[in-house]
């Protein structure tokens, strides 16, 4: 190596030896690298030089350059990794949270039926999903062999044991329980049917409520099940009864909401009817007070079954109940 080339060398890596930062590394850089640095210097040299050491010259030079620029990379990477480490860090500031998931749209729909009822005494209560045919039908005024049963599609376990169809099977329990009345149950549980389309799943939730004192009327059902529609899809929805039957009420209704599209006037939504169907109702049969061991001379009652699935779905406008249990996570975010 000719002596110009290593006194540069030898200064070049003692000068970069002693650098602490960014702004000397660069100040560095520029006096070998750059345009009018020394390796520059070096090149131009080379002309004046005699032909025959030209090659040698140039190859030391070459090699000189890829050695300074290893040592000035490595230095980089030391400055940087120092600065990382001293960086000031604020322990006081909120960390990056971690994406969060959410309540089930069906669990935010159960808690907000349960804050409807429960400034009303209604009281939340659960009963066996797995049950006796006493409970599910006879008790409710349907003995073996009604035809009236056939419209639950029933799951049997076996003769007397059924996966139960309806949360009504929940009222001669809780009235069994209670004893004396006032009773004011809200049974939220899961059902089963054999059924299966675009709104109906063979497992599917319903609602409950049950109402028992003296004095209790067809007004007093109507005022409640306005005033839940009222608080679950708003102010500007109506409510009707119109008669129908089940063997557990006496007389029995199907309550209707007036359809939101388009305010009762007939659309294709609601079939041109202007009203949406929600669910049963009535007032407790006879029959199924004494089953449950409530002096139906003094006391009366009233009864409403509802889905969870199908409130969600008028309310939110899904299409098919099928999407509530895909887990897909496109949809479960919207809620
Ligand atoms: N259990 C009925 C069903 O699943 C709904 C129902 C109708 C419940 C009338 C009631 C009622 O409490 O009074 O279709």
């Amino acid at each position: 190596m000719y002596r110009e080339l290593e006194k540069i060398k030898e200064e070049g890596l003692k000068a970069l030896l002693e650098i602490k930062d960014e702004k000397e590394l660069e100040n560095w850089r520029v006096k070998y690298f750059g345009k009018k640095g020394e390796l520059q210097k070096l090149i131009i040299n080379l002309k004046s030089t005699p032909k025959n050491e030209r090659p040698k010259k140039g190859r030391e030079i070459n090699q000189l350059k890829n050695n300074f620029l290893d040592n000035f990379k490595n230095k980089k990477q030391e400055i940087s990794n120092k600065s990382s480490q001293t960086k000031w860090v604020d322990p006081t500031l909120p960390s990056i949270l971690p994406p969060i998931g959410h309540l089930h749209p069906m669990t935010l729909t159960i808690n907000e039926i349960i804050s409807i009822f429960e400034p009303l005494g209604y009281q939340r209560v659960s009963h066996p999903e797995i049950e006796t045919d006493y409970f599910a039908f006879e008790a409710l005024n349907m003995p073996k062999d009604h035809p009236a049963r056939d419209e639950w599609e029933t799951f049997f376990v076996n003769d007397n044991i059924v996966l139960t169809p309806h949360t009504s099977s929940g009222q001669v329990r809780e009235m069994r329980k209670r004893k004396i009345p006032p009773i004011r149950m809200l049974n939220i549980s899961r059902c089963y049917r054999r059924q299966q389309d675009v709104s109906h799943t063979p497992v599917f939730h319903q609602f409950e409520g049950l109402f028992i004192d003296e004095d209790v009327s067809i007004a007093d059902l109507k005022g409640t099940l306005e005033y839940f529609t009222i608080r679950f899809f708003g102010e500007d929805r109506k409510t009707r009864i119109r008669p129908y039957h089940f063997q557990f009420t006496e007389p029995s209704f199907e309550v209707d909401i007036s359809c939101e599209v388009c305010s009762g006037r007939g659309c294709k939504l609601c079939k041109n009817i202007g009203w949406l169907e929600l669910g049963g109702a009535g007032m407790v049969h006879p029959n199924v007070l004494k089953a449950g061991g409530i002096n139906y001379l003094k006391y009366k009652g009233f009864a409403f079954g509802w889905g969870v699935e199908r409130i969600l779905m008028m309310k939110t406008k899904i299409n098919d109940i099928r999407l509530i249990y895909q887990n897909d996570i496109r949809f479960l975010e919207q809620f």
